[in-house]
């Protein structure tokens, strides 16, 4: 799949599918630029991937807003109690830590988790990371609070270069597009087997419904290109 193709549909709103690898989690996100979300997206993100809606932003953006990894943060409270260093010892079992940091909800939501709550955090936040420089550090902390029910991802400092997640092959794909690098991404998940949706079944999906199906190896070309070039 060219990607010019996702990032024409990133561009549009509309929805992406990423793979990133058999060797990794071999998951399948589907994937929406955060300026564009609506309630909509919420709603097949939650019909049709079914995973743990995410809102994934690149590390320049996260570091002026002063966000640090949960990991570190729950490390941290071991000074208080040592059953939080026992928490976080050790990786996932495909060898990454996670790039989970604090969740957070739009001050204008009511719960927090309705397609239009969830709609609302996500775009304002996408405005937040856009407007960083003018405006945007004191807009998070008056308008959001944590936690709250959208996870927010930093992604790794050097992108590809430092991880393959799914949180920086997605700000990657945010930055080719020359969009604001803050994007909605949710795990496909297969209800009939009850485990991640599979490849072939993702591509199946990606046919019927017209969506651009991204391999990490793409980007990961891309990737390594631009930093030769
Ligand atoms: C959050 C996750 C997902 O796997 C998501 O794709 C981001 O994680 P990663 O960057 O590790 O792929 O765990 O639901
Ligand atoms: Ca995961
Ligand atoms: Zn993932």
């Amino acid at each position: 799949m060219p990607l010019t193709e996702a990032i024409e549909a990133l561009k549009a709103g509309r929805f992406v599918l990423v793979h990133d690898d058999k060797g990794r989690e071999n998951e399948i996100d589907m994937v929406v630029a955060a300026e564009h979300v609506t309630p909509a997206h919420i709603a097949a993100m939650r019909q049709d991937a079914g995973g743990l809606l995410c809102l994934a932003i690149a590390n320049e953006v996260t570091t002026k807003l002063g966000l640090v990894y949960m990991h570190d943060m729950i490390a941290s409270m071991g000074k208080v109690n040592p059953v939080f260093s026992r928490l976080v010892e050790g990786r996932a079992a495909y060898g990454d830590k996670p790039s989970f940091s604090i969740s957070v909800n739009h001050r204008n939501t009511f719960t927090g988790i309705t397609d239009q709550d969830r709609a609302l955090t996500i775009s304002e936040m996408a405005k937040v990371c856009k407007r960083i420089d003018n405006g945007g550090i004191e807009e998070f902390a008056r308008n959001f609070r944590a936690p709250g029910h959208v996870p927010v991802l930093i992604a790794a400092r050097n992108l590809l270069s430092d991880r393959n997640g799914h949180t920086e092959l997605c700000v990657y794909l945010m930055k080719l597009a020359n969009m604001t690098p803050a994007v909605a991404i949710c795990e496909m998940m297969d209800s009939q087997t009850h485990r991640a949706l599979s490849i072939e079944k993702a591509l199946a999906y990606a046919k019927k419904s017209g969506m651009p199906l991204v391999e990490a190896s793409e980007l990961k070309e891309a990737h390594q290109r631009a930093k030769v070039a």
